[in-house]
Order: structure tokens, then sequence, then C-alpha cells
């Protein structure tokens, strides 16, 4: 598929892909969705691509939400089929099986949010906005909003930005925990990327089973989670990758993973 709404670019085994609807503060219309729903499937199953980041065009938005004109045409079979649609495309990126780091360069609203939610890592511009304001739309979240949100800052953050539409700065996302890191806008992609760079000299094995024990584990038993964690830690005491990097740090060099 070629890309008119996406840049989609592989550097040095990182997929960069761009949002790139500027004029339109990066809105999510459904072209943006489809073309994201194939970025995500390049993403997990194209080899020579080993993880993702994610950004939105010009200095002003990550990503200001869904479409609200395409919202505005909606009936409710074709409202909650753009929500299945949506959902769908933001857990692929979710349960890729390689990281994920959005740096969030302006208004990430609605289902800005919701996009950079889906991602493993969000670090974001000093001048970032973050906000779920679809309820002054007559709208509730539709992409994940009242389900990751929630697990993610806790019940009540996430119900009073649900519930008041409030927009919030990058400082407060990070106090209540939506972002990890905020830093100069300037500084913004370096450092997304060196984060990035950063899990992938990790043994990719051991990040692909962390990746799924973190998504499955809230979801399961706190017994059932740790037999999950258990059994990866196991199966991870098969891989040439283990020996390589115990075998490492006890000759004080530097590891080299096969992802094997
Ligand atoms: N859907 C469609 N178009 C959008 C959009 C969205 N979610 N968000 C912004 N745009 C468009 C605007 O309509 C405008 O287009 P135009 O120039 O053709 O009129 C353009 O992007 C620039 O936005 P504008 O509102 O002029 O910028 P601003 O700096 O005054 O305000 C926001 C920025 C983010 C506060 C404002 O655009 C906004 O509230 N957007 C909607 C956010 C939202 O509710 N998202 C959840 C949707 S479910």
């Amino acid at each position: 598929m070629s890309y008119e709404t996406l840049l989609f670019d592989v550097r040095e085994s990182i997929a960069f892909i761009t949002v790139n609807r500027p004029d339109k503060l990066n809105a999510l219309n459904d072209q943006v969705v489809n073309e994201l729903a194939d970025a995500a499937e390049r993403v997990a199953t194209e080899d020579e691509i080993k993880g993702a980041l994610l950004t939105g065009a010009g200095q002003k938005a990550f990503v200001a939400g869904a479409d609200i004109g395409d919202l505005a045409k909606q009936g409710p079979f074709d409202g909650k089929a753009r929500a299945l649609r949506g959902q769908a495309m933001l857990r692929r990126f979710e349960t890729c099986g390689k990281p994920v780091v959005a740096a969030v360069n302006g208004y990430a609203l609605g289902g800005g949010c919701e996009l950079a939610m889906a991602c493993h890592v969000r670090i974001a511009s000093e001048t970032a906005k973050f906000g779920q304001p679809e309820v002054k739309l007559g709208i509730a979240p539709g992409y994940g909003g009242t389900q990751r949100l929630p697990r993610l800052v806790g019940k009540g953050n996430a119900l009073h930005l649900i519930l008041t539409g409030e927009l919030i700065d990058a400082r407060e996302a990070h106090r209540i925990g939506l972002v990890t890191r905020v830093v100069p806008p300037g500084e913004l992609l370096a450092s997304a990327e060196q984060t990035l760079r950063g899990i992938l000299s990790m043994g990719p094995l051991a990040v692909r089973l962390a990746l799924e024990a973190v998504d499955q584990g809230p979801e399961m038993t706190l017994d059932e989670g740790l037999l999950l964690e258990a059994n990866h830690f196991g199966l991870l005491a098969a891989t040439e990758d283990m020996k390589e990097g115990l075998t490492a740090f006890l000759e004080k060099r530097a590891p080299r993973f096969r992802g094997k």
C-alpha cells in the first residue's frame, strides 16, 4: 500500500511513522486509520523492522483526534464499525511484538491520546497537550480511551479527564503517569529515537515476552500472571540470547544479541 496521509520510512531497523495532515492537525480520518492499520501490520510482520516511532507532522499537533467531519456523518452502525476499525488498528500496534514509541509533539486529543496510549512508551514535548474531549461533542471515547486511560493513570484521573474533557499539559501528563518523559520540543525526536535504540540493543526475545506479559498480565488473576511470567522466564532460559547476555556480563563486555 502506498500512503497519502502517512510518512513511513525505515532507517536502521526503525519504522519512522508520521501522521501527515498538518493542516487538519493530523486528525484521524478513515484513510489515516486504514493506512495506520497497514503500517502496524508492516511493523508486526517485516523482519527488517525491529521497532517503530510514531509522531505527528508539524509543530502543533501529534493527532488532534478522530476527524470530526467523518464523525458528523455517521449513524449508529457505521459509528460502531468505525470504533472497531480504530480499536483494531491500535491493538495491532500494541501487540505487534516490537517496541513502539510515541513522540508526542503537540495536541494529543481524543483519538490522538488513544493512539499514544496504544504505544509502549510515551515521550512528550514540553508543548504537548493531552485530553479526551469527546464529551464536549456529545460522544464518548471510541478508540480505547475508556479502557487504556484508567489502566495507565488510575480510574480517578481517567474519569476526571474523560468526564470534564479538560486538556492537560505535558507536565501534568507526566505527573499522573500518562507519559514517562518530557523534553524540550527540539529534543523530542532525538530523545524518542535514543530511547527506542536503547530498547533495540536489549535481547529482542526478552523484550517481546516482557511486552506480552505486561499486556496480558493485568487481565489475569495474580497467580495466572505470575505463572505466565515464570513460563516466559523459563522459555528465555532456552535461548542463545540469555546465554550471551549472562556470559557478556561475566566477561565484562557488551552482549551481541541475535534474537535466537
Ligand atoms: N477533526 C477534524 N478537523 C480538525 C480536528 C479534528 N479532530 N482538529 C482540528 N481540525 C482542523 C480544524 O477544523 C481546522 O481546519 P480548517 O483550517 O480547515 O478550519 C484545522 O484543523 C486547524 O484547527 P483549529 O481549530 O483552527 O486550530 P486551533 O489552534 O484554533 O485549535 C484545537 C486547536 C486542537 C484546540 C482545536 O482544533 C480542537 O479543539 N480540535 C478538536 C479536538 C477534539 O475534539 N478531538 C476529539 C475528536 S473525537
